[in-house]
């Protein structure tokens, strides 16, 4: 009933705030440096006014649509997010569960807490994983047989973290990874049992799709994060992306692309689409808002390539202005992840309840009734 009452995104981002830590809740919530890229991703979007056709038969709206490849109820898909269990036990499998209900697609993030394997077998929808090119090629050959082997669909190789955000919530709260019991963070989590006594005792913080490798390295106390923080690589380019996209042979996004020149060279690389994105706000503060570079990417890389909005969607009204723009489909990431902290899969599935919702009322009173009918002349700057 908690979950019934919230009638948007913005009231499970405060459920999910009163249920987890705080330091946990800044995880989710946070962004890099001052947060302005993080504010602006949402602000964007309030910059474009959305123009209604009229007496247009909107009995019927259709939303159907192709994303790597994959038929898609509707253009929306989850993005990966690591470290998903830390936010509820149920883990990555009860997203993927919420996803699969409402026929659209899920990632997996290769810093997820469950095993690429695992998830498939659980999860028969369509699906990605998110891959890093790591200084360890093997490692990403590795990931591409298994994503293969288990039945991916897709992958999104993600390239704006050639080193890490600098996360400065995450400083103050003293969040570390796993969590460590500082007498700050003891006194935040018996604040909240009902997430730390299960998410204390139990292996919550495991990078299941790289923990065989700690086993291989026996090189004393390293840890699992120590080890996959060592493997990012500053030197990854344009050939690593070509080299890839051989390997893998299929539907391929580069998450990260920010501009024409970027995603033109994406798909000359072998990439079959771009995720234009700023990681959310938590990676290069004052990168401009993904919503903004849509026309523009679309207008470079022609018709066929997937061209996915990433970041700051919080309104169905918000996909339909991407789709005007441009975009095949958005993609969230805290939005679900609010939903799971506030109420697990349940808590997904209600997010994803309220953006279709809101998703097929706007398209209505735009008196648009196909998405393939979005067209620029449906939005408008307003800025002054
Ligand atoms: C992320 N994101 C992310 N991206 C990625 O490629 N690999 C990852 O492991 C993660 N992990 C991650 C954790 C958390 C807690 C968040 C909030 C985000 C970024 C994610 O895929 C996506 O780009 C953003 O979340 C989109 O912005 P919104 O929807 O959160 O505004």
């Amino acid at each position: 009933t908690r979950l019934r009452r919230a009638n948007n995104i913005a009231d499970l981002r405060l459920l999910a705030r009163k249920r987890l830590p705080r330091p946990i809740f800044d995880y989710i919530d946070g962004g890099a440096d001052d947060e302005v890229s993080l504010r602006r991703n949402v602000d964007a979007f309030s910059n474009y006014e959305l123009v209604p056709d009229v007496l247009n038969d909107v009995s019927a709206i259709r939303t159907g649509t192709t994303l790597f490849g994959q038929l898609s109820r509707w253009p929306l898909m989850l993005a990966p997010t690591g470290l998903t269990r830390m936010f509820h036990g149920h883990s990555e499998l009860a997203v993927a569960r919420a996803a699969a209900r409402h026929g659209i697609l899920y990632s997996l993030s290769t810093m997820g807490t469950t095993r690429l394997e695992d998830l498939a077998q659980a999860f028969a929808g369509p699906k990605v994983f998110q891959i890093y090119i790591f200084k360890d090629r093997g490692l990403t050959a590795e990931f591409v047989a298994r994503c293969r082997d288990a039945g991916f669909h897709g992958l999104a190789l993600t390239v704006d973290t050639p080193v890490a955000g600098n996360r400065e919530r995450d400083r103050r709260s003293g969040l570390s990874l796993p969590p460590k019991l500082t007498l700050k963070s003891l006194l935040s989590f018996a604040r909240h049992p009902s997430w730390s006594l299960p998410a204390l005792t139990g292996s919550k913080f495991d990078l299941a799709n790289v923990s065989h490798k700690i086993d291989a390295l026996a090189s004393g106390p390293m840890s699992l994060f120590d080890y996959i923080g060592g493997q990012f690589d500053r030197s990854v380019g344009w050939r690593d992306v070509e080299w890839l996209a051989r390997e893998w042979n299929g539907p391929l996004a580069i998450k990260g692309v920010m501009t024409p020149e970027d995603a033109r060279r994406s798909i000359a690389s072998g990439a079959t689409g771009v995720m234009v994105s700023n990681h959310g706000g938590r990676q290069l503060d004052g990168a401009p808002a993904p919503i903004d570079q849509i026309a523009a990417v679309r207008d470079a890389v022609g018709d066929a390539p997937d061209v996915i909005c990433d970041g700051g969607i919080r309104r169905g009204s918000d996909i339909v202005k991407a789709l005007a723009l441009g975009a095949t489909a958005c993609s969230i990431g805290r939005p679900y992840l609010y939903g799971l902290a506030a109420g697990g899969e349940a808590g997904v599935d209600r997010v994803l309840t309220l953006l279709t919702e809101e998703f097929e009322r706007t398209m209505t009173l735009a008196g648009v009734n196909d998405i393939a009918a979005l067209a620029p002349r449906h939005v408008r700057p307003n800025r002054a």
